[in-house]
């Protein structure tokens, strides 16, 4: 079992800056242009996993939210969602025939929104997925629901076609917080559809926050987690709001004045962390807490929580398989990612037979090596370095001297314990899972000067 974090406020001062979450390492900002369908074709033939994890990203929302820093396109066009599916086939012909040694363990439908789709598109799409991948009883299906716009029955047509988990998007339950993001939703909704999809038998419902959005204040922040834990969702996603209007547009609609202070935010953090665990929810990590019961929870305890770019997850052994605008696949050591704007993705559907494969990275020996490390810490907080030794024929130390080096201020704030076994993560330290991870990192230097990563707590 996870200890609780330990909040320290002196090494939150020290240490609560910027970095990486690790969805990959090397993370998506190592990718670099020039690849193609050729790639992915070689990426299976090297792989040797036969399970497959399918994301597929839905880019539409019908609203825009003031804070928000995903991948989508807002329009009222229903019939936007059909030229999308139109494409979307084509790129699942062209691609689905290199998996026909498949079987699908997991389907993620992230966005955007998902359930932007009407009935009979999203059964369009299902059914095509269906008709091409190797799905079994048992497959994973979860999608990404925004309560406020969820046609009626549409969980019932979910569960009719196999979804069996959910993540409602929620953020704040707060009016006056809600009004400042442009997202206006009732906990009465929420609880409702909480209810109606724990009856259709969803097996796990999850609940994304956000602190740090404008006009929230420690106060109203507690009452918002006292409101969910109530509706008792079986995992929660309580994120750090990154604000970087620079690089989205919507964000520059927030008065900088409505922000919250560092100091406030961090109270709202800590506060969140007290209430979950008080109403027994274990802490995974860095923004994610999972009833105990949960395979997630279940995982971690068992050492075999893993995490890719959807976050973390139980499946681990998948090679992972992503279909639509800007969607992100890793299948053995390669990494690719397509077109991130939807015209571009259209129109390198059109021109190269199916595929809008645009962006990747194959990863060397030593950046296979760091990402195990990084896994390894950052889902069991933990990593077991005579094992590792062993497994990957090197000298810990020897290999490992930077990360070591780097390591050892975090070391004598005891947040991190070291033997010759063992690198063991503290509860003075899980909060800052993320700078540890960093003293793994061999791309971080190059990439700090590209990039404004979102800080840590
Ligand atoms: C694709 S959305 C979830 C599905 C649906 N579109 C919705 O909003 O309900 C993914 C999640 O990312 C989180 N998110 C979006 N922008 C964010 C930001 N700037 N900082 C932190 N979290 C953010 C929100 O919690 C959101 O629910
Ligand atoms: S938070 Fe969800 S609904 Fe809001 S704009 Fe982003 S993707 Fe769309």
């Amino acid at each position: 079992m996870i200890k609780l974090p330990k909040w320290d406020q002196t090494l939150i001062n020290k240490y609560n800056v910027s970095g990486p979450r690790y969805t990959s390492y090397p993370t998506a900002l190592s990718l670099s242009e020039g690849y193609q369908q050729q790639d992915l074709v070689s990426a299976i033939k090297s792989s040797s996993s036969r399970s497959l994890s399918l994301y597929i990203h839905i880019p539409f929302c019908s609203e825009l939210c003031y804070y928000c820093g995903c991948n989508k396109v807002i329009t009222r066009h229903q019939s936007k969602a059909d030229v999308y599916l139109d494409y979307l086939t084509k790129e699942i012909a062209a691609h689905a025939p290199l998996f026909k040694h498949y079987t699908v363990e997991q389907l993620h439908l992230g966005g955007g929104t998902p359930t932007f789709l009407t009935v009979k598109q999203m059964t369009r799409l299902i059914n095509l997925l269906e008709q091409h991948f190797h799905f079994t009883r048992n497959t994973e299906r979860g999608i990404e629901i925004d309560p406020r716009s969820l046609a009626k029955d549409m969980l019932i047509h979910l569960r009719v076609l196999g979804f069996n988990r959910v993540s409602f998007g929620i953020q704040d339950f707060n009016d006056e917080v809600q009004q400042a993001v442009n997202r206006t939703q009732q906990v009465d909704t929420v609880k409702a559809l909480i209810t109606q999809a724990r009856e259709l038998g969803f097996k796990s419902i999850n609940a994304d926050m956000i602190y740090g959005l404008p006009k929230q204040t420690p106060q109203s922040f507690e009452k918002t987690i006292a409101q969910l834990i109530a509706l008792s969702p079986d995992r929660v996603s309580v994120f750090n709001y990154a604000h970087l209007p620079e690089r989205f547009a919507a964000q520059r609609k927030i008065k900088e004045a409505d922000l919250p202070s560092a100091h406030d935010k961090l109270t709202m953090f800590k506060n969140t962390l007290a209430q979950m665990t008080f109403a027994g929810y274990q802490f995974i990590g860095m923004d994610h807490f999972a009833k105990a019961d949960n395979e997630l929870a279940v995982a971690q305890n068992k050492g075999q929580l893993h995490r890719n770019f959807q976050g973390y997850t139980t499946h681990g052994n998948c090679d992972l398989l992503g279909l639509g605008v800007s969607s992100i696949s890793q299948i053995g050591t390669t990494i690719l990612q397509n077109q991130k704007v939807l015209k571009h993705y259209y129109h390198e559907i059109e021109t190269q037979a199916g595929s809008a494969i645009h962006k990747g990275m194959h990863l060397t020996h030593d950046d296979v090596i760091r990402a195990e490390a990084i896994k390894s810490l950052i889902c069991q907080f933990e990593l077991d370095t005579h094992a590792f030794a062993k497994k990957h024929s090197i000298h810990f130390n020897e290999y490992f001297a930077d990360a070591l080096l780097a390591l050892k201020p975090l070391i004598d704030d005891d947040m991190v314990h070291i033997n010759d076994k063992v690198i063991r993560v503290t509860p003075r330290g899980n909060l800052f899972i993320r700078i540890i991870c960093m003293c793994f990192d061999a791309h971080l230097q190059k990439q700090i000067s590209k990039t404004r990563f979102s800080r840590v707590i």
